[in-house]
């Protein structure tokens, strides 16, 4: 599984690294610093929670069944 996020649509809400902090980065100002990224099989729930707490929809998760 992979994660994508559109910074576009990234509002710098941080829900993403509140519930997964170990996938979700954020910058100095609070949006997301993550453009891709591998996940590792034990953090593919993490990166679901991640992106379904995104309220902008702004996190993809490419290749999750
Ligand atoms: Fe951005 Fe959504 Fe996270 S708006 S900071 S990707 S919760």
């Amino acid at each position: 599984m992979r994660i994508v996020v559109d910074h576009d649509l990234c509002s710098g809400h941080g829900r993403c690294a509140t519930v997964a902090p170990a996938l979700y980065v954020l910058d100095d100002n609070g949006f997301s610093a993550v453009n891709e990224l591998d996940v590792p099989v034990h953090l593919e729930d993490a990166a679901r929670a991640g992106a379904n707490n995104c309220p902008e929809r702004a996190i993809t998760l490419i290749g999750d069944d």
